[in-house]
């Protein structure tokens, strides 16, 4: 079986209005009426490939997780004192599972389509992590995006290959010459190794984060299926995220190329794409009039929106605050001052 840990942490800006600080991005149903944590835990509930699952999450967001987990038994969470990135949320549950335990590590704010090539790749990656390979998704790059991690595949393995390089977050030149080059993909943020090995990879990459996280366990409290690892020892992490600390410096990477119909919902329009349309390609929530449109994103949870002759924008209305932008503009949703001062 492999042991499922989902990371619940930061808060995004780019999907202001509907996701705020308060209910983020994974605790919202942006697509479909699970939201995107329930569909991350559902997917990694199968009692023949699955255990059940660590959530590793911050304090101001522990009680969400509980509410909008099925009744179950045997489900972790651990409770971040402070965020300090990935790195460091891996390490914990990596601590509190068996050495050998397989785990698979999955955002939860992500959107996958075809759950059985989700499960089939899992099943390739779960062999590579047993040979002590530190195993990524790689996803087949459309744009020159430079908020993803870039990996360039080497010789081939069974069910993958290996990652000759891995580039987390090259500016657009790089990322652009990445896309006409051909042989890299995109890191889906998705993946799969024993505990023991990812805490051997990281002493050797990280010994300072790693001894620090070692500390907070050692000191730290069970509350139920809650685990409080120590304050103190946290916080004197420096953050930083697998994909630097770890993934840029292993020489024990691989690579099992899927393709699943991946979204990570970056922003409206990359939402828009994932969402069920009508003919004319758009997506409307709540109540909605649209005349001569074509692909538009229309929600609202307040008033009825009407619009006429309108294409390529986005209208979100979220209690006292309204949306509108191209979808051009949807990536820079983040710049905007209420998306910042929520
Ligand atoms: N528990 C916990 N604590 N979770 C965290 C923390 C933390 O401190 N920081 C981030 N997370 C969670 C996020 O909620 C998300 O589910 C996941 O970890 C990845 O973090 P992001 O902040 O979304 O990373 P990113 O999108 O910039 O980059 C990563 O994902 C890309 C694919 O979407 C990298 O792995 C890239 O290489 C990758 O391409
Ligand atoms: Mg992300």
């Amino acid at each position: 079986l492999i042991h499922p840990v989902i990371l619940c942490g930061g808060s995004g800006t780019r999907l202001w209005p509907r996701s705020r600080k308060d209910k983020p991005k994974p605790f919202l149903p942006l697509v479909g009426d699970q939201t995107l944590f329930q569909q991350t835990v559902a997917r990694t509930t199968d009692a023949a490939l699955f255990a059940a699952p660590t959530i590793v999450t911050g304090a101001a967001h522990a009680a969400l997780v509980e509410e909008q987990l099925p009744d179950g038994g045997g489900v972790q969470i651990i409770v971040e004192p402070s965020a300090r990135n990935t790195a460091a949320a891996i390490a914990l549950a990596a601590l509190r599972l068996p050495e050998d335990a397989v785990m698979l590590v999955c955002p939860s704010d992500h959107y996958i389509a075809d759950i059985p090539a989700f499960h089939a790749a899992t099943e390739a990656a779960m062999r590579l992590a047993a040979q002590d390979y530190l195993v990524a998704f790689g996803i087949t790059p459309t744009q020159p995006e430079t908020g993803f991690g870039y990996i360039r595949s080497g010789a081939a393995l069974d069910g993958g290959m290996q990652i000759a390089e891995f580039v987390e977050k090259p500016d657009i030149a790089r990322a652009t010459q990445f896309l006409a080059d051909g042989n890299y993909s995109w890191n889906g943020g998705i993946f799969a190794f024993r505990a023991g090995h990812f805490l051997k990879e990281l002493a050797s990459h990280r010994p300072e984060l790693a001894r620090h996280v070692r500390r907070s366990v050692e000191s730290g409290s069970e509350d139920g299926a809650r685990f409080h690892p120590d304050a103190q020892s946290f916080a004197a992490i420096t953050p930083e995220s697998v994909d630097y600390a770890v993934m840029e410096n292993t020489g024990r990477a691989a690579m099992v190329p899927v393709s699943m119909g991946w979204s990570d919902i970056g922003n409206w329009h990359a939402l828009h794409d994932a969402r069920q349309k009508d003919a004319h390609g758009n997506s409307a929530t709540g109540e909605v009039e649209l005349l001569d449109c074509t692909n538009v994103l229309v929600e609202t949870d307040g008033p009825r929106i009407s619009a006429i002759g309108l294409s390529d924008i986005a209208i979100v209305i979220d209690g006292d605050e309204v949306l509108v932008t191209t979808m051009e503009g949807a990536q820079r949703v983040g710049k905007l001052g209420g998306a910042k001062s929520q």
